[in-house]
């Protein structure tokens, strides 16, 4: 078993990473939340035939008394009559506030299920039990719990840490190939941010059979990295916003694609090569780094451009939790494994990006 702790004062938490850990989920939770009679697990579709078996055994085993809500799978799931139901939901369970939910699944499931956690009786224990690469490395850490609004995604949401991040790789098996990937551009962005040898171990393994073969090291290393970030900065308003490299602009890809082309981390992996670019534009970045990074991410099968109207780029980074009136910061790399925030006018900033898309 390897553990991590997430060391945030009177709230810390730990992270648990060990193959076969689902099937221990009951004694896991008992032990962090210890008062709850209750635990309303929450999941998604194509989960729930999955791995729900294996955790309400082992819950049930453990005392407690369960209900499974299972959401349809997809980002169309994160929003507000979701979240409504689940109260709803909740509420007709009996839930109380020594109570506790738990999130097992995808980043969806884990921000959605988060969001209600944190909001039903003014916040119950909640529990993350993330299967997919992109929530055990990202989302089922660091506390982010959010719905998309019609609007863009995640703007309605709040900080809202767990009691416990339970990770079985196993689940990981099942992914299909695009989604293991999608996950893999945010595991990419921990090397590119903070540890140039954990870029280099990544580009010398670049098939799913590799990956896999080491994928402890590779969930302990990421989720290391962003419980000492998150530790540091819990409201992202200083050193957190380093995890946002290459977002920005991927969500100007997310919206550009109407949220169903690209997966959130195909777009990042396309706006991390964008930031490259604009890096060296700016002087910051150096000039042989963007071509790394593309052979890193297209060696994984991503897409390292997406096309996008200067439109779709001026409504992301309008909209940038980032930014602050007409400026807003970007996120870049004045080497391989460190990142530095950059701030620059709005305006500046989409005409620069929009010079990347024309044709020279
Ligand atoms: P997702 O939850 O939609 O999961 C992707 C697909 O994989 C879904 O179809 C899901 O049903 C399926 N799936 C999940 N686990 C599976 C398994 N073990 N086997 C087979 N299929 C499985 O998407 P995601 O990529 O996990 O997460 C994306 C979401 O996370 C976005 O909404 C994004 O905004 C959010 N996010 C949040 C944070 C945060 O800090 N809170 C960080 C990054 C991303
Ligand atoms: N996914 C970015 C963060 O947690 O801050």
């Amino acid at each position: 078993m390897k553990t991590l702790t997430v060391a945030l004062p009177g709230r810390e938490y730990d992270i648990l990473i060990e193959r076969g850990l689902l099937a221990q989920a009951g004694e896991r939770i008992r032990a962090a939340l210890p008062r709850a009679v209750k635990l309303a697990v929450v999941t998604d579709s194509n989960v729930a035939p999955l791995y729900s078996g294996t955790v309400l055994d082992s819950l049930h085993s453990a005392g407690f008394e369960t209900a499974l809500f299972t959401i349809p799978a997809g980002e169309q799931s994160k929003n507000s009559s979701a979240l409504a139901k689940l109260w709803e939901d909740f509420m007709d369970f009996g839930l109380t506030r020594t109570d506790g939910v738990a999130a097992l699944g995808g980043g969806v499931v884990g921000d959605l299920a988060g969001f209600a956690a944190a909001t039903i009786l003014r916040g119950v224990g909640f529990v993350q039990i993330p299967t997919t690469l992109l929530a055990q490395v990202d989302s089922s850490v660091g506390g982010k719990v959010a719905i998309d609004l019609d609007h863009g995604k995640n703007l309605a949401g709040a900080f809202y840490q767990p009691k416990l991040v339970l990770m079985d790789p196993d689940t990981l098996d099942t992914l299909p190939l695009p989604v293991f990937m999608a996950g893999m551009a945010e595991v990419v962005k921990y090397g590119c941010i903070r540890d140039k040898d954990f870029f280099n171990f990544l580009t010398a393994r670049p098939s799913r059979e590799q990956l896999t073969a080491d994928i402890e090291h590779i969930l302990y290393t990421c989720c290391d990295i962003k419980r000492q970030v998150v530790a540091d900065d819990e409201l992202d308003t200083g050193l957190r916003m380093i995890l946002n490299f290459g977002h920005t602009l991927g969500h100007a890809y997310e919206l550009a694609g109407h949220y169903t082309q690209w997966s959130h981390g195909e777009a990042v992996a396309a706006g991390m090569c964008a930031a490259a670019k604009l890096g060296v534009s700016l002087g910051v970045t150096p000039a042989e780094l963007p071509g790394q990074l593309e052979d890193a991410l297209a060696s994984l099968g991503l897409p390292t451009f997406i096309p996008c109207s200067i439109e779709d780029y001026a409504a992301a980074v309008g909209r940038d939790k980032k930014g602050a009136g007409a400026d807003v910061t970007v996120i870049l790399l004045d080497r391989v494994g460190h990142a530095v925030p950059h701030k620059m006018p709005k305006a500046r900033l989409v005409r620069l990006l929009h010079s990347f898309h024309k044709v020279p």
